[in-house]
């Protein structure tokens, strides 16, 4: 049996996907792009933002003819948006056969198999807990990096964030675990690993779960063969002077910290629910930047927020004039159910929205073309991540602060670090030379 899994959303969907990917291999089954080879179809979704959603409705509604063609075809759903819908998604979408909740990818092998041998409707939602184990995601040959979850859900009540809802409540993994699955990914080869989670600085918060946050990312520094160790995301009320410490304490932790910031005014931050002002968030990165100098920061902004007039907006936009972003993603603000703000009027109009997004995208590009221009001429380490894909004679690697870089290489060259010249910039890709 041929599976097509496509996923959505964030890195923790990508993680569960690769954790569905092992478990389907286990049980015998076989990957495939083509939709027209698969006798099974599931999206991995994210109910995050409205455009997200709109995305999977739309591609399931497509299926619907090639289902009618091929009866056998079994087509499932796994992720958010099926906590966010739950059996809404069999009364809209006949043809849909299985629902995977976040906290049940484990269940997904016997779910297909049961709703291919039972012709019946098949739901695994169960209501806490990880969903799998973190030694059941098993890496392919060659990989150089893997995604570690380290908590799962997510205990801020932000007032647009469906998260919460679809994730439920944090829970943090054993640190030894953590640990333990760190080194048995060096010795298998892994050399870069990112640590994920809704709000990884709040890891081990919670009575009797450990360490905080910034100990455990030391630890996990020290771990032999692992040469590069990242984590997202942060939140700016949990995230300081310890995070830090360790962040300039270690040329192992990636110099990216991706820090949202949301909004630039403080009557909206308050809205949102986000726990900090804007001048409490500079204060924190200000540190930061004086710790660790090399540091590239990004962060994500939402416009159009319910009452964010044109002042606040005009706030947002200083706000990140001032600070000088490394990157930055830009949303329009969608109402999400089940959230506190799906209460309140969406009253900025979808054209100003769209003004306002465009407007801040449009300057942020001009700020990291700035940012990485006053990079050209330093010298710096990178990890080779492949071959490039526009190139057969260049390798693509990344910084320390995940930018990309493309130079002379080869691909027996894959995870090892050399030293490069940063030559020129086409877009946001450096063109650099070994010294
Ligand atoms: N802590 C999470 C945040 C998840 S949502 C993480 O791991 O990244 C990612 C981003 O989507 C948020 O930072 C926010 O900027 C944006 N977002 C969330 N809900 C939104 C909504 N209702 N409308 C628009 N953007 C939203
Ligand atoms: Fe969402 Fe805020 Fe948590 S953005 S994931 S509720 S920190």
């Amino acid at each position: 049996m041929k599976v097509l899994l496509k996923t959505f959303g964030c890195q923790q969907n990508d993680h569960d996907s690769r954790v569905a990917e092992s478990l389907l291999g286990k049980a015998g089954y076989q990957l495939t792009d083509h939709v027209n080879r698969a006798d099974v179809i599931i999206f991995n979704t994210c109910s995050v933002r409205q455009h997200a959603e709109e995305r999977v409705f739309g591609q399931l509604t497509q299926l619907k003819p090639v289902k009618k063609k091929k009866p056998g075809l079994l087509i499932g759903v796994m992720g958010c948006m099926v906590e966010n819908y739950r059996e809404k998604f069999f009364a809209d979408f006949p043809h849909v056969d299985f629902l995977i909740g976040t906290r049940s990818v484990r269940e997904l092998p016997r779910a297909i198999e049961r709703a291919g041998a039972e012709r019946k409707k098949v739901m695994e939602l169960a209501k806490s807990g990880f969903g799998y184990e973190l030694y059941e995601y098993a890496k392919l040959d060659g990989e150089i990096h893997a995604y570690l979850p380290v908590m799962t859900g997510c205990d801020k009540v932000c007032s647009f964030c469906v998260v919460p809802y679809v994730r439920g409540r944090e829970i943090s993994r054993a640190p030894e675990e953590i640990l333990d699955e760190i080194r048995r990914l060096a010795d298998g080869g892994i050399k870069h690993v990112t640590l994920i989670g809704q709000n990884v600085n709040s890891y081990g918060n919670r009575p009797g779960t450990g360490m905080p946050f910034a100990r455990l990312l030391r630890e996990a520094a020290g771990i032999d063969g692992i040469e590069k160790i990242g984590f997202t995301t942060s939140h700016p009320q949990d995230a300081g002077e310890e995070l830090f410490l360790a962040i300039r304490d270690h040329a192992k932790i990636s110099r990216r910290f991706h820090l949202p910031l949301q909004s630039g005014s403080d009557k909206i931050l308050k809205k949102m629910r986000r726990g900090h002002t804007l001048a409490e968030y500079c204060d924190k990165i200000n540190r930061l930047r004086e710790l660790v100098p090399d540091i590239s920061i990004t962060t994500d902004m939402i416009v159009g927020f319910p009452e964010e007039t044109g002042e606040d907006y005009e706030l947002s936009r200083q706000a990140m004039k001032e600070i000088q972003f490394d990157g930055a993603f830009i949303f329009k603000y969608s109402p999400r159910s089940h959230t506190i703000a799906a209460k309140w009027k969406d009253d900025v109009s979808s054209a100003e929205k769209d003004r306002r997004v465009n407007e801040l995208l449009r300057l942020q590009r001009g700020i990291t073309k700035s940012r990485n221009e006053r990079l050209i001429g330093q010298t710096c380490r990178v990890m080779i991540e492949g071959m490039s894909k526009k190139s057969g004679q260049e390798v693509s690697a990344r910084t320390w602060q995940e930018k990309k870089v493309v130079f002379r290489g080869e691909a027996s060259e894959m995870g090892s670090i050399v030293t490069v010249r940063l030559k020129e910039l086409s877009s946001e890709t450096f063109r650099a030379e070994r010294v």
